[in-house]
């Protein structure tokens, strides 16, 4: 289920955007040029954009990053936000009620819904029956097509292009949602190159490397980050999803994944490193001054980039 220009997804004419699957290079672009867009606007005429709407969250997992740059995008486009934090606990989840019946009322009371939950996968079928825009802020170990949109905001912004680079993605490629969502989007662009960096035990899932590469991604397994590094232009760093791991012995090798001050003198002068956040110990605070570190500036990128999907999907232009 699926947005932007395409039709997939649409009900009634409502675009949602709970996956990445769908979504096209021309959604992608129009995200970006209109986040470039509102970051030039002044604050009054940003204001009138959702005059008036409501924007439900509804976090059923933790968060702080996304809900508060989700919440923020909707203040600053003039919106009101309605929410519950920790949904699990403050909501009707409590008493059993399924997220399509959450969608549906929920729905009648806002104008769109920005939703974190920890199922993987039924964000897709319970959007199908909800009357305005479902966006999805992280599901469960699947995906979080917002995150993938903003790291792809800042390659672009950073390398001034997404097209033709090598990107190695690093640590927790297994329960890693933003990595799943990052590159079923970079594989929308021709000529990139993706090397995988992981422990053993948490890598890619298997069928979702297949279709990857069955849609024409190259990926390959990396070697010894010695090897690799001095050729990457990007390199995707993420944290070990702990909370979801069903072993400790998942963790085997882990300490290898890290960048540290040896690391980052392996990179080009180019590269740039990205992590969505938050960052636990796999990137020494050392890194951080130097020019290439960018996922600081990637954070606020997303403030930019969620008001441009909030603004678009809503109709922020006037439609
Ligand atoms: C990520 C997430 O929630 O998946 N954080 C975020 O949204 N910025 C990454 C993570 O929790 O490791």
């Amino acid at each position: 289920m699926l947005t932007g220009a395409s039709e997939t997804g649409r009900r009634g004419g409502v675009r949602h955007l709970v996956t990445t699957d769908g979504l096209t290079r021309e959604d992608v672009f129009r995200w970006m040029r209109l986040a470039q867009t509102l970051r030039t606007l002044p604050r009054g005429v940003l204001a009138q954009r959702l005059a008036g709407r409501v924007i439900a969250t509804l976090f059923y997992e933790p968060s702080t990053r996304t809900r508060l740059s989700f919440e923020s995008a909707a203040l600053k486009l003039g919106a009101h936000v309605v929410g519950a934090e920790n949904a699990v606990e403050n909501s009707s989840a409590k008493k059993g009620e399924t997220l399509a019946d959450v969608f549906r009322i929920v729905g009648a009371y806002a104008d769109a819904i920005v939703v974190r939950h920890h199922e993987p996968y039924t964000m897709v079928e319970a959007a199908s029956v909800a009357p305005v825009p479902i966006i999805n802020a992280g599901a469960g170990w699947g995906e979080h097509p917002t995150q993938a949109m903003l790291d792809v905001y800042t390659i672009w912004r950073e390398l001034g292009r997404v097209e033709g680079l090598h990107v190695a993605v690093m640590g927790d490629l297994k329960y890693g949602r933003t990595v799943h969502s990052l590159l079923n989007v970079l594989r929308l662009f021709p000529g990139i190159r993706v090397t995988l960096l992981h422990p053993p035990s948490l890598g890619l899932p298997e069928t979702m490397a297949q279709r990857l590469k069955a849609e024409g991604l190259q990926l390959q397994e990396g070697g010894p980050l010695a090897d690799v590094l001095p050729r990457v232009d990007v390199l995707y760093q993420t944290r070990i999803q702990r909370e979801r791991l069903t072993s400790q012995d998942e963790l085997d090798g882990a300490s290898q994944y890290r960048i540290g001050p040896v690391e980052l003198a392996l990179l080009p002068a180019h590269a740039r490193i990205l992590h969505p956040l938050p960052r636990v110990d796999e990137i020494d605070p050392a890194v951080d001054d130097d020019p290439r570190a960018a996922y600081f500036r990637q954070a606020e990128n997303g403030l930019y980039m969620r008001m441009a999907i909030l603004d678009d999907l809503l109709g922020g232009d006037g439609r």
